[in-house]
């Protein structure tokens, strides 16, 4: 059995856990105790996930051979960089090839150097000189910080509850400029893409990207798509890897735009090793990246890593090691259906420290499973923080039975303060994103 590190203490990160600890045993560093990680552990290490030093004293120390790296914020601070000193592999790019998320900038300009399909027009300001006259040519525009921002910092013209005019896109310019959100005074202004948004998550040695089944996540806090942008409610995938609405032909042209940006990371001397998340919008021309990010998504991960079949470990050491081979990477045709719990407030002002209660057995005895995410494991119980609780991932033969069986299980979970998207892969909601898709596809422009 290999010894292997997982960094991160979310649900993401307890999934990539439970799937490696098939075949390795679990040492884990993350930051709050999260029960479902801790519990399958050898040994943890409560720490900020970003302090790499410390990081690679608990690796060596534990005689770590494979580490897997979930949040973003770690592989900025050069974590891969700092285990590969150590000898020690890792899924995850080093500092430099996590600039393809960590900077808006460098990644638009690598796909214009590449020209690589799925670009958007856009233009960077460290200043607002020319800034509102760029916003009226394009029309209707997302504004974002260059920098990480958790996925918070992203604001869209037109979208609901956010920018209603380009007087308020030029406002929120200004803001990001000023406050330097995401770490520097820098703003991307990009048109606005419509469509629907797909993810799609890559395994990447190096030279290769092995795609995943794609999956919609839906990032707005509240029913029917309102409310301030979150890290994601929930998520599903169908069995055949696309989406209700997203054809084979879109889905090729996407990993396509995947496969030539790792190309584009090899010639600029920075490969990418580890997964690459790419976020598309499927516009009446084909999908167009929104962003790429350089871990598995978050719920997403809980769509693909339940049906992956064979070794984890595996795959991973081919991950870090350049050997990759796509024959060897299959997943269950199941549709997948995950719904995140969440605190009272969560978008807008959680309601954090307040108990949460998992019928574990009553939630196994669904067919379902769930993970547990920023929640703290104390004398007093569960307790909720200001982030994503726990997520519940229901299984079938479609997405209606997958979504019934989330349900199910989520009549398990209890707490005075928790809120739930219960609308998330229900059959109006797929039947308004088909529409939708309908639509665009037969629109003007
Ligand atoms: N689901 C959004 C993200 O992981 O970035």
């Amino acid at each position: 059995m290999l010894n292997i590190l997982v960094v991160g203490g979310g649900a993401r990160e307890h999934v990539i856990a439970e799937t490696l600890a098939k075949s390795g045993d679990i040492c884990s560093v993350m930051k709050n105790r999260n029960p479902g990680i801790a519990r399958m552990s050898k040994e943890f290490l409560l720490h900020t996930e970003t302090d790499v030093e410390v990081v690679r004293e608990f690796a060596v120390s534990n005689g770590i051979e494979l580490a897997v790296i979930g949040p973003e914020s770690a592989l900025e601070a050069g974590i891969v960089d700092v285990l590969k000193k150590a000898g020690i592999p890792a899924v995850g790019p080093d500092r430099a090839a996590a600039r393809i998320e960590t900077s808006k900038t460098f990644m638009r300009d690598l796909m214009e150097r590449y020209n690589i399909q799925g670009r958007v027009r856009h233009r960077v300001f460290d200043s607002l000189e020319g800034l509102k006259e760029f916003i009226e040519e394009l029309g209707q525009v997302a504004v974002k910080p260059v920098g990480l921002t958790g996925g918070k910092g992203v604001r869209i013209m037109g979208a609901t509850e956010q920018l209603r005019n380009a007087e308020e896109a030029v406002d929120y310019a200004r803001k990001v400029l000023d406050k330097k959100i995401g770490g520097e005074s820098k703003v991307i202004i990009e048109e606005r893409l419509l469509g629907e948004e797909v993810t799609i998550q890559g395994f990447c040695d190096g030279k290769i990207v092995v795609p995943t089944p794609a999956v919609q996540d839906h990032p707005h806090a509240f029913e029917g798509d309102h409310g301030p942008i979150t890290g994601g409610m929930g998520s599903y995938s169908q069995p055949d890897g696309l989406l209700p609405f997203l054809t084979q032909g879109d889905y090729n042209t996407a990993v396509e735009s995947m496969q030539l940006t790792i190309d584009a990371m090899r010639k600029e001397g920075t490969p990418y090793h580890g997964i690459l998340y790419g976020q598309f919008v499927i516009t009446k021309h084909g999908p167009k990246v929104v962003e790429f990010n350089a871990r598995f998504g978050d719920p997403e991960a809980m769509n693909i890593l339940p049906l992956l079949e064979g070794d984890f470990a595996e795959l991973c050491m081919d991950i870090a090691q350049g050997t990759l081979e796509p024959a060897k990477v299959r997943f269950r045709p199941r549709a997948t259906v995950c719904k995140y719990v969440v605190p009272e407030g969560y978008g807008v002002r959680s309601v954090a420290g307040k108990p949460i209660f998992v019928n574990e057995d009553a939630i196994r005895s669904t067919g379902a499973r769930f993970y547990y995410a920023s929640v703290n494991e104390t004398g007093e119980g569960i307790l909720t923080t200001s982030s994503r609780s726990l997520g519940v991932v229901g299984f079938g033969d479609s997405i209606q039975e997958a979504e019934q069986m989330a349900e199910r299980a989520l009549e398990h979970v209890s707490g005075e303060a928790i809120f739930i998207r219960h609308d998330i892969a229900t059959p109006p909601s797929l039947e308004k994103r088909i529409r939708h898709m309908e639509e665009i596809k037969r629109g003007p422009g």
